[in-house]
């Protein structure tokens, strides 16, 4: 009885330190959706998948969302400036950096052939 109740009350206990980690996931997977949508304007120089495809264009994939964010809004403040970023960011929204942020950072890469 009394390792019943234990076994119940931990299982509770965890069911309900689970709850707020399962709505924030949902929350993540919803702005990476929504940054790939929006990110269909960032593919030609930043590509779907996070691949520079212009010489002097960044690659994107796998880097810190929280990093992405400081230099999408460095770019719209006009802290940090870019003739074509400072242009791209003015039209963001934050809901729109933190989205396509999240998005960029959820792609995997693999890093090979390190020089040593
Ligand atoms: C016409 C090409 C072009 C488009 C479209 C574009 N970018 Fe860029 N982006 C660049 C270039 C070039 C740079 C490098 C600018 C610099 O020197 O600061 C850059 C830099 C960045 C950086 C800084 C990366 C770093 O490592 O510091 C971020 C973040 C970024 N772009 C995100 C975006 C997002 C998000 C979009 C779409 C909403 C977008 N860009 C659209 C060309 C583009």
């Amino acid at each position: 009885m009394a390792v019943r109740s234990v076994t119940t009350a931990a299982v509770c206990a965890a069911v309900v330190l689970l709850q707020p980690m399962v709505g924030a996931d949902d929350a993540a997977a919803q702005d990476v959706a929504a940054g790939r949508r929006k990110a269909i304007a960032c593919q030609g120089c930043h590509g779907m998948d996070g691949l520079a495809k212009m010489p002097d264009a960044p690659n994107l994939a796998a880097q810190p969302a929280n990093y992405l964010e400081r230099e999408l809004r460095a770019y719209r403040s006009g802290a940090r400036r870019s003739e074509v970023m400072s242009v791209a960011a003015k039209a963001l929204s934050d809901a729109d950096i933190r989205d396509v942020a999240a998005y960029y950072a959820a792609i995997r890469i693999e890093i090979k052939d390190v020089p040593q």
